[in-house]
């Protein structure tokens, strides 16, 4: 044990700190830590402090955290004692996690999805993902910011990553760069180990692109995974909380312990759930590309066709990593197009199942909450137009789209009927599901911000996996240069284990993000 801990050691010797023993929060992994732990050189007290210290350094200018828990260091003494009399609970005992401010907490801290409409309001318990956190021994550090409302609000937002409570958040990579949202405080600190791992949530893109944009890994899981009770919902269809950390290790780490049925969220009810209790199993290094067959999306998402937008830059790296992939031995089939995928870039269908499931999903998470009179959609309209002074700025001038929800007419519309079985084909029959059976496929890959819907509507699984750095070439805007992106892979309903696997493969062959150290990280 010693010994692995002072190889870990030397690893980051180059970085040493005597305020943080050695240990190099920026990289250092969960196993890492653990080990770190295990050997007594650390314990969960100085994790927690550094941690904090850490946010607090940085804060101020990229505004990825919203709160802290006040409790968070007495939690870490009992784990530190509960360790030396009985041992670890788990990988993650002991392990600070920072948590999307939509996610419910039952302690001091707020839950408010950014919104001041929220401030104050009492949760009735934890939240599934968080109940099986603590259960596990981890510490809930404190709320990352996020798009307000999970970017549900407007449709005119100018740039992700905005809520009244958090401010303006900001990559770590460029200066004022875009994190894209809405999980984008979760990305943001991730990337610069402000935490040792994070819970974000997606219902199209909101833990994938702002993972992208940190060079971080991101997992959004098949919907009914992960419970999503207790999660400020935008869907119930789509909605799926998911975990964003620096290595694929530590996102399989994480999603083994949030994982699980909830009596609380019927969609983790599913008796076709695929549930392994080892996803680490499935890491396989630069070998888990052997006899794997993958299928390159080209059609809509590499070609700027549909509102996907991807430079030259990332077309090149994407096939470079191609190339890399068939030499480690996976079988490519080029292209592997998504039939359906103008359609849907061109279908309203999914907009008209947000739109309708938000009034009603919000409502029954609303009824759960005391300490607040907002009971309704129409009650957060109303506080919106009341408290235009900070619920409206540049960055989100309006509610369009709590206006449009608020229109909506219940699941027994004919328009939402027919707008949930027009995603599941255009997602899964004629879509995702037609690619992989016409040419035998384990998994598709894909680029660009965007590129989540049609996992989205078929409510699949998509991970995101570092892939490469804008530089200023190729017509790239200068204040641009040095933006992360990533390669994403996804596949079919309870596929955790394989996008992993290939995840990992990638991670293994061509370690990105150790590559590019984030500019604004702290001391
Ligand atoms: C939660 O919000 C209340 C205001 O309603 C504030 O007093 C409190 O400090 C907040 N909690 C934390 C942990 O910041
Ligand atoms: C807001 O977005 C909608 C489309 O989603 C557009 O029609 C409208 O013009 C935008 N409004 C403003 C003020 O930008
Ligand atoms: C789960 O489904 C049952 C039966 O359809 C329903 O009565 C119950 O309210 C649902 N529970 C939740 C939390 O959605
Ligand atoms: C999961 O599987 C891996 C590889 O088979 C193994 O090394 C590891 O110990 C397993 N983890 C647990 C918690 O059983
Ligand atoms: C995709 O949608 C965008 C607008 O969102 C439109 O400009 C474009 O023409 C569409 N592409 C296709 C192939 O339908
Ligand atoms: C896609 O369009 C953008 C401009 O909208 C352009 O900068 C970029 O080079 C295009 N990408 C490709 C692969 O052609
Ligand atoms: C909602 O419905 C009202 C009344 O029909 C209409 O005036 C308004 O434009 C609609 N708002 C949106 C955002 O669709």
């Amino acid at each position: 044990m010693k010994l692995i801990f002072f190889l870990l050691l030397l690893r980051h010797l180059c970085a040493f700190k005597s305020s943080t023993k050695g240990i190099d929060l920026l990289f250092s992994t969960i196993s890492e830590l653990q080990i770190a732990l295990e050997s007594n050189w650390i314990t969960s007290r100085d994790l927690v402090t550094w941690y904090l210290e850490r946010i607090d350094e940085v804060n101020k200018d990229l505004r990825a955290v919203i709160e802290t828990n006040p409790d968070a260091l007495v939690i870490a003494k009992q784990l530190d004692s509960e360790r030396k009399e009985k041992g670890a609970r788990s990988p993650l005992h002991g392990i600070p996690v920072l948590v999307k401010d939509n996610i419910a907490t039952a302690d001091k801290m707020n839950t408010t999805a950014g919104s001041y409409a929220l401030l104050g309001s009492r949760v009735p318990r934890d939240a599934g993902v968080i109940y099986r956190l603590r259960k596990a021994g981890a510490i809930i550090l404190g709320k990352a910011s996020m798009s307000e409302w999970a970017a549900f609000r407007s449709t005119n937002e100018t740039r992700e990553g905005w809520s009244a409570r958090g401010g303006m958040s900001a990559s770590a990579y460029i200066k004022d760069g875009d994190p894209c949202g809405s999980s984008s405080g979760s990305g943001i600190a991730a990337s610069i180990g402000l935490s040792a791992a994070t819970l974000g949530t997606e219902t199209d893109g909101s833990i994938v692109c702002p993972a992208s944009r940190a060079s971080i890994v991101g997992l959004k899981p098949t919907v009914g995974l992960t419970s999503r009770a207790g999660v400020i919902p935008i869907s119930h269809t789509q909605d799926s909380v998911g975990p964003m950390a620096q290595t694929v290790r530590d996102v399989a780490l994480v999603l083994e312990i949030i994982q699980g049925i909830d009596p609380h969220d019927n969609a983790t009810l599913d008796m076709d759930a695929v549930r392994p209790c080892n996803y680490t199993q499935f890491l396989l290094g630069s070998e888990g590309f052997k006899n794997m067959r993958l299928g390159v999306v080209r059609r809509g998402i590499f070609d700027n066709s549909s509102s996907v937008t991807v430079s030259q830059e990332q077309v090149n790296a994407a096939n470079d990593a191609i190339k890399l992939m068939k030499k480690l031995g996976a079988h490519i089939q080029d292209p592997a197009d998504i039939e359906t995928i103008d359609e849907i870039n061109r279908s309203a269908a999914e907009l008209t199942v947000l739109n309708t499931d938000f009034k009603q999903d919000i409502k029954a998470y609303l009824s759960e909450l005391t300490n607040t009179n907002i009971k309704t959609l129409a009650d957060l309209i109303q506080f919106n137009r009341e408290h235009q002074d900070v619920e409206f700025s540049k960055y989100m001038i309006n509610q369009n789209q709590f206006e449009a929800s608020e229109n909506t007419t219940g699941y027994d519309s004919d328009e939402y009927i027919q707008a949930v079985a027009t995603s599941l084909r255009l997602g899964r029959k004629e879509g995702i599901d037609y690619t992989l059976d016409k040419y035998k496929l384990d998994a598709l890959i894909m680029i660009g911000d965007g590129a989540s819907t049609a996992s989205a509507i078929a409510r699949y699984p998509i991970i995101s996996v570092p892939l490469g750095y804008l530089t200023k070439q190729n017509g790239i805007n200068e204040a641009l240069s040095g933006t992360p992106f990533g390669m994403l892979f996804t596949g079919r309903a309870w596929s955790e284990g394989t996008l992993l696997r290939l995840a990992h493969a990638f991670e293994q062959a061509t370690h990105i993000r150790e590559k590019v150290r984030p500019q604004f990280a702290p001391e």
